[in-house]
């Protein structure tokens, strides 16, 4: 049921916090500092390349997990979309290890993939949340997100999840390779630690987007920009506002303004900005102020000192609870999946079940 919640994603998105620890639960051993898989005797140590695969939301969670798993493991890691994947003949070489990832279990261009790689020799990894499915089954290494049956067509606790286990799959992985010590791991689970309650301390912006909404309701575009591992969530945050709202809306990378779609900017354009304090803080400061200086109208997604230092000029903030880099894309999820949810009931819509969609893609 939707319990006192008006649609199944608003429920979904103040799900969160729960089922994000739930899942880490299975992944952490907090009381020994230490990241484990359920599956410890998988041998990640003779890894030596990594593919991921996936569709939609799903999609963007496996983007993340690329910059995790290049920087902490550094193993290299291939994504594409399991609808271009499937048909261009992929090189796949030994010692290789498929992920795939997906709500549902049932995708069925994800499954083909998963079965291509199979027939090519490699080991295949599954985050999935239908404990059931068939990739749940077809795979070596099952690693689930427990994110509860999601109802809502607009995938939200799903993917938060699916990040939480990506992580600390990125950390195991890591730890085989030989390229995290002791601390650096107590550190990382620490972090992880930390993200069901900046989870609630997200959630708790709630009321100020809903008053933000009309800012993007009445728009025809609308652009999402981030960098490194918020460029995803760039990408995620206009998926959502598209499904869910109808407006169009497109991510960039930051640093990708500058070579076309900075062509597109007035102010009728509304732009939100995803830059967390950290290393890329600045870079992606400086690509919004290009888009202020041509009358862009910016709505800036950071945590307090961000927003102190460029919030100046935007017509609207979101101030996010401070956090590691590390698991800031789970948090920013928030705002991005609130503000297309509000967008969407602004405008009326079918929030839980938008035109032309699908829970669940089982044909091609
Ligand atoms: O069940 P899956 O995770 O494989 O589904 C993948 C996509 O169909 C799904 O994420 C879709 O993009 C959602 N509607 C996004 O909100």
């Amino acid at each position: 049921s939707k319990g006192n919640h008006r649609h199944y994603m608003l429920k979904e998105i103040y799900e969160q916090p729960v089922v994000v620890a739930q899942t880490l639960k299975s992944y952490l051993q907090r009381m020994e500092d230490r990241v484990s898989l359920p599956i410890p005797d998988f041998d990640l140590g003779t890894i030596r390349r990594v593919t991921i695969v996936a569709c939609g939301t799903s999609y963007y969670a496996g983007m993340v997990a690329k910059y995790w798993i290049e920087q902490f493991a550094r193993v290299p890691v291939d994504i594409d979309v399991a609808s271009e994947f499937r048909y261009r003949a992929p090189v796949m070489e030994d010692g290789g290890l498929m992920i795939v990832i997906s709500q549902s279990g049932e995708t069925a261009d994800t499954l083909a993939a998963l079965r291509y790689a199979r027939a090519e020799g490699q080991k295949i990894a599954a985050v999935v949340n239908v404990p059931t499915s068939t990739m749940a089954r077809e795979a070596d290494l099952l690693l689930p997100t427990h994110a509860g049956p999601e109802i809502g067509v607009a995938s939200t606790k799903a993917f938060t999840c699916q990040l939480a286990v990506l992580a600390a799959f990125a950390a195991n992985l890591a730890r085989a390779k030989g390229r995290l010590d002791a601390k650096a791991e107590k550190e990382l689970v620490r972090h992880l630690s930390e993200a069901p309650a900046a989870l609630n301390g997200a959630l708790a912006y709630d009321e100020s987007i809903e008053d933000m909404a009309h800012l993007v309701a009445g728009a025809r575009d609308v652009l999402y920009l981030g960098r490194g591992p918020d460029y995803p969530l760039a990408l995620e945050g206009a998926l959502k506002l598209k499904e869910i709202s109808y407006i169009h809306a497109e991510g960039y990378a930051a640093g990708e303004m500058k070579h076309g779609p900075i062509a597109l900017i007035d102010d009728k354009v509304p732009v939100i900005v995803l830059a967390p304090s950290g290393p890329l803080f600045e870079k992606t400061v400086s690509n919004m102020q290009e888009v202020q200086a041509r009358g862009g109208k910016v709505i800036l997604i950071s945590d307090y000192d961000g927003v102190q230092a460029a919030g100046e000029g935007c017509i609207a903030t979101i101030t996010m609870p401070k956090v590691h880099p590390l698991i800031a894309p789970m948090i920013y999820a928030v705002p991005v999946q609130l503000l297309a949810y509000h967008v969407a009931v602004a405008k009326g819509t079918d929030v839980d079940q938008p035109r032309n969609l699908a829970k669940s893609v089982t044909v091609e």
